[in-house]
């Protein structure tokens, strides 16, 4: 398993460009099930989640060539027609739960794993299915799969969700598409990345309007007509790179980017001191002298704060000066970077959904174990700002979302080494 070795502290300087969006391209890429004709997806970033995502379509019997090292992905239907997705696969990555609205839209039956388990909480799909069911669907789980089959094949319906899911939502316009009939989807997400989804799908002839903030009108279509599309830019990565610049007083632009759509991030950064200018793809962001605390923060669906940089602004917080608070709302155990970041000085306690956050400018470098995703790209920050080395270990965890960060970070000034085994 790779490790990283940090030496700290170093500050940030120069520019940095973002990659393509993983929480996008997943279900775009589940989307591609639906088109009998080419799709070819442009901007994908080399993540392992997106090669996870490909192998599943493969499996279901899409043929898949590449160009510009595997950043652009033509995808065609092949001679045999799947509709069984394995536990090997969904396991690994919970996104593969989104083939099940395309294939029952493409097939009438679905079986698809049930995704197991997550650290960051029991993340259930209940939701997911309670949905797909009106549209003329029964469902059985057995053994660890949902069997889903719709007779008559999908027919349009009213939809309202009794909580907001990312997952879902995209599950269900999925689904609706190609059904029969109109749908109405009431208290969707409206996360950058659906919009994504739906400009995609709209592009290939969708009949799928928004008719309120987080209401949704799909009129169902036969097909879906060949298309080119490029994949929104991560907008997680952005923001981790803005919290990157603050930590140490460091000077970063960030290229390839739409400063709009992490606005709630930028006005919080600027709250904590930092210097932010904006162009329309380019955010300048001079980190300040002394970090500002903050009373309160929350995370929320979007445009609230999002889950997904959470363990980031923490590591922030740790340099204040003062008291911070902050509450986590969308998942139930995602304060796993907390014990590590305590083991590098960080003064931190938990209560609850809450982390009370006592600033100090006392982190020494540690060993340290990453438990996921963001967790462990917040404990990349918190190394970079230690004094000393710091090894990280199974940073698999970041492979699976984050593109090539260590030479993103080297080149602006973090003395960070893979170390492979
Ligand atoms: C998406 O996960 C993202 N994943 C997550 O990104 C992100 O943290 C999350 O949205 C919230 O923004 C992808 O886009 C691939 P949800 P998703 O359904 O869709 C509960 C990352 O680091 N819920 O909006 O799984 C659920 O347990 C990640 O890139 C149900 O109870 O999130 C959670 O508490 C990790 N039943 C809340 O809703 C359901 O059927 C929101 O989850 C579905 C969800």
């Amino acid at each position: 398993m790779d490790k990283f070795k940090i030496n700290g502290p170093s500050k940030i300087r120069g520019e940095v460009s973002i990659s393509g969006s993983k929480n996008a391209a997943l279900p775009i890429l589940a989307a591609t099930l639906l088109f009998d004709k080419n799709v070819t997806i442009k901007n994908l970033p080399r993540v392992k989640d997106i090669d996870t995502m490909l192998n599943l379509l493969k499996s279901l019997g899409r043929k898949i060539t590449f160009k510009n090292n595997k950043k652009i992905a033509t995808i065609s239907k092949g001679k045999k027609n799947n509709f069984f997705a394995p536990y090997s696969l969904v396991k690994t990555m919970r996104a593969g739960i989104l083939v099940l609205g395309p294939l029952l839209a493409k097939n009438k039956k679905a079986k698809v794993s049930s995704p197991g388990g997550c650290s960051i909480g029991v993340r259930p799909i209940d939701i997911h299915l309670k949905a797909i069911s009106k549209l003329g669907v029964k469902i059985q789980i057995k053994k660890g799969y949902v069997n889903a089959i719709a007779q008559e094949g999908l027919v349009g319906s009213e939809i309202r969700f009794s909580k907001i899911s990312v997952g879902a939502t995209e599950n269900l316009i999925l689904a609706a598409c190609l059904a029969n009939g109109t749908t109405t989807i009431k208290n969707c997400a409206i996360e950058p990345e659906i919009k994504d989804l739906t400009n995609f799908l709209k592009a290939a002839g969708a009949k799928i309007k928004w008719i309120g903030k987080r209401t949704l009108k799909i009129e169902g279509v036969k097909t879906l007509k060949n298309i080119t599309y490029s994949i929104m830019n991560d907008r997680i990565e952005a923001g981790t790179f803005c919290v990157a610049a603050c930590l140490n007083g460091g000077n970063l632009k960030i290229k390839n980017f739409e400063p709009k759509i992490i606005n709630t991030e930028i006005n919080l950064l600027k709250k904590i001191g930092a210097k932010i200018k904006t162009t329309k793809n380019t955010i300048q962001i001079n980190g300040p002298k002394k970090i500002r605390s903050l009373d309160f923060l929350k995370t929320g669906e979007y445009p609230n704060f999002p889950t997904d940089l959470q363990a980031q602004i923490m590591v922030l917080l740790t340099k204040a000066n003062g008291k911070s608070i902050i509450e986590e709302n969308i998942f139930e155990n995602r304060f796993m970077h907390v014990p590590e970041l305590k083991r590098l000085g960080a003064k931190i306690n938990i209560k609850g959904n809450k982390a009370i956050i006592e600033g100090t400018d006392n982190l020494e470098g540690a060993e340290l174990m990453s438990s996921d995703l963001r967790a462990s790209v917040a404990l990349v920050l918190a190394a970079f700002i230690s004094r000393g080395t710091s090894i990280i270990n199974r940073v698999y965890h970041l492979d699976r979302g984050y593109e090539k960060i260590e030479n993103k970070l080297k080149k602006i000034g973090v003395n960070i080494k893979r170390i492979s085994k």
